[in-house]
């Protein structure tokens, strides 16, 4: 079984980075590149921050933390992941954006290497296909919070060979968190079934059912969920959620995925949510507001 001992990450945004967390501190030495040194800096900073969180929160020690931030280096070149064993891609929802990554990539790794993808829906073996090594690539799809959420689903291209299924049923073990497999479907398990109860919340909000409180607290309070589903959305970030939905869509051809218009208005404004302190909640002041 190929032999897993450096990891290199491609993309140091809140999946990126989670993944770099969990990676270093299961003992993985860790590359973390992305398309400025200063988002780089910016995503090793709050994977410091993350961790000083569970060091005060009682669940790591502070010199077990040293350590894992130690394992975590900058590649502010490809070139630099050159070393690692396995790549995971955690770039945006685009599929652009992943087959020029992919164009880049792939020479400069080692033959041997897996190439792995943290999208959260789009076809493996499709991706698979634009690269040098559909036997060696595999989707690794990793929940938010990385650090906090306990599953991680394995998806296997047609053409991904056992040994690279193997090696990352392994490396998701070592994480001690738990695998899943789903087949090659779009959007796969978890955003199959969230993502269309999501995109519902926001339906009843567009018609009037329920204000963006009233929506949140029937589903904390009503069904036990830990967040309600807009307050989930704007975590998710929303221009993520209207590609999974599109992803649906167009992959399905069934009118039930169609994402809701004011889904679309919301991205369209550029209120993505947490990440730019606006999507149906308002961030910038001390407490989040709805914004409907
Ligand atoms: N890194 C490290 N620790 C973190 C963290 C992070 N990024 N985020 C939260 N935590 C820790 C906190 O430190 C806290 O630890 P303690 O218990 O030791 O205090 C613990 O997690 C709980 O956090 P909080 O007290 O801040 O808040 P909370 O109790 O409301 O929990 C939550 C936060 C874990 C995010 C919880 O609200 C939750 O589970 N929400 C649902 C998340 C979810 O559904 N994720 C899946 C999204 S779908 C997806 O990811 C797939 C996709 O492709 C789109």
């Amino acid at each position: 079984m190929t032999t897993i001992e450096t990891i290199g990450i491609i993309g140091a945004g809140q999946m990126g980075g989670g993944i770099a967390h969990v990676a270093a501190l299961a003992g993985y030495k860790v590359r973390l590149y992305d398309i400025s040194g200063d988002r780089i800096e910016k995503g090793i900073a709050t994977i410091s921050g993350n961790m000083a969180r569970q060091v005060s929160g009682g669940k790591l020690a502070e010199d077990v933390r040293q350590e894992a931030l130690a394992r975590i280096g900058a590649a502010p070149n490809m070139a630099d992941l050159a070393e690692a064993d396995l790549v995971i891609e955690a770039a945006t929802e685009d599929e652009t954006v992943k087959r020029k990554i992919y164009a880049q990539i792939c020479p400069v790794l080692n033959p041997e290497a897996i190439l792995a993808t943290n999208t959260s829906s789009i076809s493996i073996t499709r991706l698979a296909s634009q690269t040098d090594r559909p036997e060696r690539f595999i989707g690794i799809h990793f929940m938010n919070p990385v650090p906090v959420m306990k599953l991680v689903e394995l998806v296997r291209g047609i053409a991904t060979e056992d040994q690279t299924f193997e090696a990352s049923k392994e490396f998701v073990r070592r994480l001690d968190k738990t695998a899943t497999v789903s087949e090659d479907f779009p959007a796969f398990i978890v955003n199959r079934i969230l993502l269309p109860m999501i995109n519902e919340a926001i339906y009843t909000l567009y018609e009037g059912v329920g204000s963006v409180e009233a929506i949140d607290t029937a589903m904390r309070l009503g069904a036990n969920h830990p967040m309600g589903p807009l307050q989930l959305a704007d975590f998710i970030g929303l221009d993520t959620c209207l590609s999974i939905m599109q992803v649906l869509h167009d992959g399905l051809s069934d009118s039930k995925y169609r994402p809701c218009p004011l889904l679309v208005k919301y991205v369209e404004a550029g209120w993505l949510g947490r990440k730019t302190g606006r999507g149906f909640y308002d961030y910038r002041g001390e407490h989040p507001v709805p914004t409907r």
